[in-house]
């Protein structure tokens, strides 16, 4: 590359990085208002959780899923299960570990991918997270017998993936974020599948679980339709529906970070059947509230990763005041189950204060159940967890998920998960 091309490489890639035009400055937040989970569209007040349930849940609902992540166009045709390798005595005898094929098929279309469950030996009974993970399966462990996934994978510097192929050489290379052996050391399990199994994440809606759906000669989700992170939270249904049917497994309990955190709490507000949802730096879209404009916007993200949301949620793209709900609402959806939504401090692209704050608005519903939410009065101080059936911390630290995380979601899911 010739010198002034390379600067201007340096400076094109340094800016996408850096998001120099994301608002980092709590008095330009614009006055908004948070629209009430507690009066509907028509203006009606709610004043106990059978209203909420009969009258503003659905609309709600069915607003989130029309314009926001998009609907699933139809049923599946079949699905199947089977579990393609098991051990009793994995990890040095701590696990019994399992790999489950799930085949989903769709007017003559199927689609594979592969669960890798680690049920603690001892409990024969145990809650167990389900995540999706980055990368691939083996990446989350070092175990050998991990099989690797043979879908497109994102190529990444840190995760030696080169050609949009995982090899035996990202194995085990992202256990940090994957506290596997404190899971099973406190009876919990771990399920998880390679997100890009479903949907490869990418603007390209010609592969994964989309395409099984389309009509004779359509190419993409219709307007109003999925886009990736719907199918992502249909995929975590599909392995649910595994995990529901396997006797030694107690609870399930949904867990994703960043985009995956977006998915997870999609997938928590559309299936009753997780027993808990776990947000962890969800930001834009996930947990954050989109009228603050702080951090990624609506339009940012719209434009960055055009596939994620249904084509409806563009017009909302720098008019945020036009949207009449926000993502308070969509955690309100989740109650009154347990959830658990966690921001860092230096993770400023996420908002981590609009992690907070919409946490502190869905409140509002868990408390017509009578359940503990984040009151007005809760604070975010970093490194104090609170831990009710809506539950928060504000870690220290960047975008990541820690150690420190998962202890966190371990001893909170003591109080409801056994
Ligand atoms: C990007 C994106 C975020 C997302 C994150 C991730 O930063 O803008 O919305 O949460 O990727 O998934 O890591």
């Amino acid at each position: 590359m010739r010198p002034l091309l390379i600067l201007l490489f340096a400076l094109t890639t340094s800016a996408l990085k850096a998001q120099p035009q994301a608002n980092y400055d709590e008095t330009k937040v614009p006055k908004f208002s948070v629209p009430d989970p507690l009066t509907t569209f028509g203006g009606e007040t709610i004043t106990d959780s059978l209203q909420w349930e009969e009258k503003r849940k659905l609309e709600i609902y069915q607003f989130f899923e029309k314009q926001i992540y998009g609907k699933v166009p139809a049923l599946l045709d079949e699905y199947s299960f089977k579990v393609i390798e098991q051990d009793n005595n994995a990890l040095d005898g701590k696990a019994q570990r399992k790999q489950i094929a799930v085949g989903l098929k769709k007017n003559d279309r199927s689609l594979n991918f592969n669960i890798l469950l680690y049920l603690p030996i001892g409990n024969e009974n145990a809650p167990v997270f389900l995540g999706y993970n980055f990368h691939g399966n083996h990446t989350v462990t070092d175990d050998p017998n991990v099989i690797i996934t043979d879908v497109w994978n994102e190529n990444s510097k840190d995760l030696q993936i080169t050609d949009n192929k995982a090899t035996e050489t990202s194995r085990g290379l992202r256990t940090n974020r994957w506290a596997i052996d404190k899971m099973l050391d406190n009876g919990y399990g771990l399920a998880t599948v390679y997100y890009g199994e479903i949907d490869p994440d990418k603007n390209d809606f010609s592969d994964g679980l989309h395409s099984l759906f389309y009509d004779e000669g359509q190419t993409k989700p219709k307007t109003n339709e999925w886009g990736s992170i719907a199918a992502w939270a249909f995929g975590l249904s599909r392995a649910m529906d595994y995990l529901e049917n396997d006797t030694n497994i107690s609870n399930v309990i949904v867990f994703g970070h960043s985009r995956l955190g977006k998915a997870a709490l999609w997938a928590g507000a559309t299936d009753p059947r997780f027993a808990g949802v776990i947000s962890n730096n969800s930001g834009c879209g996930g947990a954050a509230l989109s009228k603050r404009k702080y951090g990624e916007t609506i339009g940012d993200i719209n434009n960055s990763f055009p596939h994620w949301f249904s084509e409806s949620f563009k017009k909302y793209s720098n008019r945020e005041e036009t949207l009449p709900v926000d993502q308070h609402q969509l955690l309100a959806l989740i109650a009154p189950r347990p959830l658990y939504v966690a921001s860092a401090i230096e993770d400023e692209w996420a908002d981590p204060l609009g992690e907070f704050i919409s946490a502190q608005y869905a409140s509002k519903v868990y408390e017509l159940y009578g359940k503990e939410g984040i009151t007005l009065t809760d604070t975010h101080e970093v490194d104090h967890p609170i831990l009710g059936t809506m539950a928060y911390h504000m870690r220290s630290g960047k975008h990541d998920v820690l150690e420190y995380d998962w202890d966190q979601y371990i001893t909170w899911a003591e109080t409801f998960a056994k």
